[in-house]
């Protein structure tokens, strides 16, 4: 009575477990002690940086995309040095190349623009990763991933090109080749194809839950991919299915795939997660053009402010569960690392 004590007395209040007794803010009180629980970490090495590239002699600026740029391929070497030197380990290309077709020849084209860029980076900077997007709707006159019959992308025509093309990527150096199409079967074809010609040493990375989505907007202006007539959602998944990529991904790692990416990232964390925890294989996410474009326009506006939402945003999506992610953020977020 009346004498204070240091032993708490075993009242409802004080039960373990709960508050007052816990207190989740302590260990928030300073940068050092979050900084000792914080359990997801960004480094550059987490990063690959997508590149599109043009025929032409000089960059163009990606009015969509600001700050990304169609770089010419006299460019690749400095910038190829500039990503080594941030610590980001590999790069992705895509081609847009000067004349298109019916049937996208220039994506198997020896002499196309994404096999000079290939063989470009790799002379300059041989540590670099370089993946190439495997792909036809860059080089489609009418825009669509594939060979169009009666109106829509006919599979197993498409399936033949996007192995040749492979193939040619590889023979340019690739280190390994990543099929966006969404065709089925075209990680087993691929698969095949490399192997046949001496290329078992490449890995296929698939794009393997792939949405049709609305996000690829700026991509398509950067790329010059918009579809002439329809849209892909004939080919690419219904955002409503979540069941649906578990599928789509166990089929790829029955193919052959080495590596599976989830796209877009941020309105698909769940899927992300999902497919961390029901397969062991390599996970990447792919943030696409309008989840880059939409923070850094706000950001230019004043509106947000842009290293700290765009590291957020990389914070969940590996927090979801991505080993890697793909993102036009990689060399801003390593230089924004390194200020740190
Ligand atoms: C198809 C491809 C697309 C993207 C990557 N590969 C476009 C599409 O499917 O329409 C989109 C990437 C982005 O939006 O950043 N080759």
């Amino acid at each position: 009575m009346g004498r204070k004590t240091l032993v708490a007395e075993p009242r409802v209040e004080r039960a373990a477990g709960t508050f007052p007794a816990v207190r989740l803010r302590r260990m928030r009180a300073s940068s050092g002690l979050r900084s000792l629980i914080r359990e997801t970490r960004l480094t550059p090495d987490r990063f690959v940086y997508p590149i599109f590239v043009h025929e032409l002699p000089q960059d163009a600026a990606i009015e969509s995309m600001p700050g990304q740029s169609r770089q010419a391929i006299s460019s690749l070497p400095r910038l190829a040095r500039r990503v080594c030197g941030l610590g980001v380990p590999a790069v992705i290309l895509f081609g847009v190349p000067q004349v298109k077709d019916e049937v996208g020849s220039g994506a198997h084209d020896p002499r196309g623009v994404v096999q000079r860029a290939i063989a470009t980076i790799k002379d300059a900077e041989p540590d670099l990763i370089v993946i190439a997007d495997t792909c036809l709707d860059e080089y489609t006159s009418h825009g669509h991933c594939g060979i169009v019959r009666d109106g829509d992308v006919d599979n197993d025509e498409t399936l033949e090109l996007l192995a040749r093309t492979a193939v040619s990527q590889a023979e340019s150096g690739v280190d390994m080749v990543a099929p966006s199409d969404m065709m089925d079967g075209r990680i087993a074809a691929i698969r095949h194809a490399l192997d046949e010609t001496g290329h078992s040493a490449v890995p296929i990375m698939s794009y393997a839950a792939k949405y049709a989505s609305a996000f690829y907007g700026p991509f398509r202006e950067a790329a010059a991919s918009r579809p002439q007539f329809g849209d892909r959602r004939s080919y690419q998944m219904d955002p409503a299915n979540g069941r649906e990529a578990r599928r789509e991904v166990a089929l790829d790692v029955a193919e052959g795939a080495d590596v599976v990416l989830v796209k877009p990232a941020m309105p698909y964390l769940d899927i992300v997660r999902e497919v961390r925890t029901a397969f062991d294989i390599p996970v990447g996410a792919y943030q696409v053009s309008g989840e880059y474009a939409m923070i850094r326009a706000a950001a230019l506006r004043g509106w947000i402010d842009e290293p700290a939402a765009a590291l957020e945003t990389l914070t969940a999506i590996i927090r979801a569960g991505a080993d890697f992610v793909l993102t036009y953020f990689a060399l801003d977020v390593a230089e924004w690392l390194a200020e740190r």
